[in-house]
């Protein structure tokens, strides 16, 4: 299981010691969660922000893109260091051209559907990419309680040739679940950064 922290819920005031304290746990992948108060109320960061913590850590980034039209912000992530980039289905610009774009620049991708949106809406999709992350939570905030039918999503995309990542409301008890029906990456945020040692908690379940 690949753990992937979301630094949304980190102290943003000492974003450099929370990122060393996650690679002290040794943590590979870290998630940034984009938003641009169109696609979801919310505005985050944008890619000044991943340019500008790229040089604080070797972890993974994980680019999860919640805005309106991505095409023409693509190279810009790729630029500020990117590794992977999830887009919305729901996100308006074609994905499939999307999803060529951020695979012209050699790295990785991913798609992601919101609790709303059934997994048969991306089958053309899925030879495509190299993630297909489930939103078990409406996205726009983090702290929200896990959407139970995220599980059944997980377990028809099962099987196929690409992680299966799940983000919101990642927990112990929700994390077991996760792992049991199939899910290759958990996202967390608030359990992981009110107590780091949970990061220790979910490395290590047994499930
Ligand atoms: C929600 C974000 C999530 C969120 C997860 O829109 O995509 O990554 O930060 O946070 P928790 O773990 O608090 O649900
Ligand atoms: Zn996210």
């Amino acid at each position: 299981m690949i753990l992937a922290p979301s630094i949304l819920a980190a102290d943003f005031s000492k974003i450099e010691q929370e990122l060393k304290e996650l690679d002290e746990y040794k943590v590979k992948w870290v998630h940034l969660d984009v938003m641009d108060g169109k696609f979801v109320p919310n505005v985050t960061f944008d890619s000044k922000f991943v340019r500008e913590i790229r040089p604080l850590t070797k972890m993974f980034f994980d680019v999860h893109l919640m805005i309106m039209n991505p095409l023409k912000e693509i190279k810009k992530y790729v630029d500020a260091g990117a590794e992977l980039i999830t887009i919305h289905h729901e996100s308006a610009d074609e994905a499939q051209v999307v999803i060529d774009l951020i695979k012209s620049y050699g790295i990785k991708t991913g798609i992601s559907i919101k609790p709303n949106t059934e997994v048969n809406e991306i089958k053309h999709l899925l030879d495509k990419v190299d993630l297909v992350l489930i939103m078990s939570v409406e996205p726009g905030k983090g702290g929200q309680s896990f959407i139970l039918k995220a599980i059944d999503k997980i377990k028809q995309l099962k099987g196929g040739n690409y992680l299966i990542e799940v983000d919101g409301g990642i927990n112990e008890e929700t994390a077991k679940l996760c792992l049991q029906a199939g899910a290759d990456v958990l996202v967390a945020g608030t359990y992981v950064f009110k107590d780091k040692n949970n990061i220790k908690v979910l490395n290590n379940l047994d499930y």
